[in-house]
């Protein structure tokens, strides 16, 4: 922002320093080098999950997620949202609505799950605290990721898409008990 006028009112047409066409070229090469690696992260490290999609409505998801929710509801959080534990190895159903995640999941440490994801209204992301796994969460979109949890504790699930006015309110929890 310029409060006075530039002296020189060309001032955006000098020729760019050596530095700066340094810097945008190392940027460039990085932003290839990145885009290269999107693919080459399903193969190498553990960073990309590869999950099964499947097309379901929001309404016949809600569906599924009450049902899970009601067959193995254990308790209850402040606020209402159902403690849910599944038996193990089971299918596990979490959904993504304004502004919240439901319902509270309780896993055993060791046991694999199946864990469904899908979104009621817009997209969302499922940031999972503090490991490191992100996935974005679309309405219309079922996905499916097979998780074993190796430590027991409670793990926090961020929105780390943003949805509007309440987003940053839209957090979750999984609870992993030994
Ligand atoms: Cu949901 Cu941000």
């Amino acid at each position: 922002m310029a409060i006075s006028p530039p002296r020189n009112r060309l001032w955006w047409n000098e020729p760019i320093e050596r530095v700066e066409v340094g810097w945008i070229v190392v940027a460039f090469l990085w932003g290839l080098f990145m885009f290269v690696f999107m693919i080459a992260w399903h193969f190498i490290g553990g960073q990309n999950l590869s999950t099964e999609t499947y097309r379901v409505t929001p309404a016949a998801y809600e569906e599924k997620v009450t049902a899970f929710a009601e067959k193995y509801q254990v308790g209850e959080e402040a606020g209402g949202v159902p403690v849910v534990r599944p038996p193990a190895g089971e299918d596990v159903y979490l959904l993504a609505r304004l502004w919240e995640w439901w319902p509270v999941l309780e896993l055993k440490k060791g046991q694999s799950y199946r864990i469904h994801l899908s979104s009621l209204d817009w997209q969302h992301g499922f940031s999972l605290q503090p490991v490191n796994i992100n996935i974005s969460i679309h309405p219309g979109y079922e996905q499916i990721i097979t998780l074993t949890p190796t430590q027991a504790g409670d793990f926090g699930i961020a929105c780390n898409e943003y949805c509007g006015i309440g987003h940053h309110l839209m957090t979750g929890r999984i609870r992993v008990v030994e």
